[in-house]
């Protein structure tokens, strides 16, 4: 049966900025803020990638900019906020997505041994010190207008260690104390900030992690990059993957006006892997 009384839940017209835009979550995020009316910065230290990710949302009928962005780079994040401000309006959400699992020569970290201080400073560069310097950057016009909504993509593994990629999961860890702390900073401000954990979720960085699985446990080894990512998946309670979707409707939410009072949450969209 159709309603003519379609649930409006506060966001169209508003502007987001999405960092590492083109990769796979990126894009989810990118299609559920759209679907809703939402105006698009999509942002990632690609130029192709953020360029192909607007192209994609032409459908939706929203504005749509692409931009190149190294969130490690201060001034980057100083002047894409600045951008954002004057070529969209105002700056009313931003969703820290960017991340990567290691540095260029990156390995599975079991034993411990095999992580080299590249993966652990690339990873904490991007994951942690990424999102400090674009909260840093957009909160002041936030607390002006008295409303922003501060959304940090942490993980499964931020939650719940995981001892092959001990890095990576304590920089998620850190994106999560992070979103707390700052949440009770701006909580009079009328700025909410939570993070939202995703599962797994098939996209560039799994094929990265699939490939050193292959290499270093016999057990994977001659099984295609997909069969060990499946095998993950079947170990979860639900049995199923996180499309990029399931990620972006969370973010939606946390967005919207349904979630006007959660604040310093870390959600998890992980298949039920972890329950606490
Ligand atoms: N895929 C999963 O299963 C999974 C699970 C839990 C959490 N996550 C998190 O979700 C987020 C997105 O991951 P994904 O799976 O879409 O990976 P992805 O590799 O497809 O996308 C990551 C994007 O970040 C961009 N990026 C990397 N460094 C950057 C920088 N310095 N500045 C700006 N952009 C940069 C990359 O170019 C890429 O487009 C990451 O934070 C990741 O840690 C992913």
């Amino acid at each position: 049966m159709s309603s003519t009384h379609a649930r409006e839940r506060g966001l169209k017209g508003k502007v987001a900025l999405i960092t590492g835009a083109g990769g796979g979550i990126g894009r989810g995020i990118a299609r559920c803020l759209a679907e809703e009316g939402v105006h698009l910065a999509l942002a990632d230290i690609s130029q192709s990638g953020a360029e192909t990710a607007a192209e994609e949302m032409e459908e939706f009928g929203v504005n749509v900019i692409p931009h190149t962005l190294d969130v490690t780079d201060k001034s980057q994040c100083v002047d894409i906020v600045d951008a954002i401000n004057k070529e969209m309006g105002s700056l009313d959400i931003v969703v820290n997505n960017a991340g990567v699992i290691g540095g260029t020569d990156f390995k599975l970290g079991m034993p411990l041994s095999d992580i080299n201080e590249d993966d652990w400073d690339d990873t904490y560069n991007v994951n942690v010190k990424g999102v400090f310097l674009l909260c840093q950057a957009s909160l002041e016009k936030m607390k002006g207008k008295g409303w922003g909504r501060i959304i940090n993509i942490s993980s499964r593994a931020g939650r719940d260690g995981r001892e092959t990629i001990p890095h990576y999961s304590a920089s998620k860890a850190a994106v999560i104390i992070f979103t707390q702390a700052l949440a009770r900073e701006v909580a009079r401000a009328g700025i909410t900030v939570n993070a939202v954990c995703p599962g797994l979720i098939w996209s560039a960085m799994w094929e990265q992690l699939a490939t050193q699985f292959r290499k270093k446990f016999p057990n994977f080894k001659g099984k295609a990059a997909r069969e060990v990512f499946d095998y993950f998946v079947e170990q979860t309670p639900m049995g199923v993957e996180q499309s990029t979707e399931d990620i972006g409707r969370a973010v939606a939410f946390l967005a919207s006006d349904d979630a006007k009072t959660i604040t310093g949450q870390a959600i998890l969209v992980d298949s039920g892997a972890v329950m606490h």
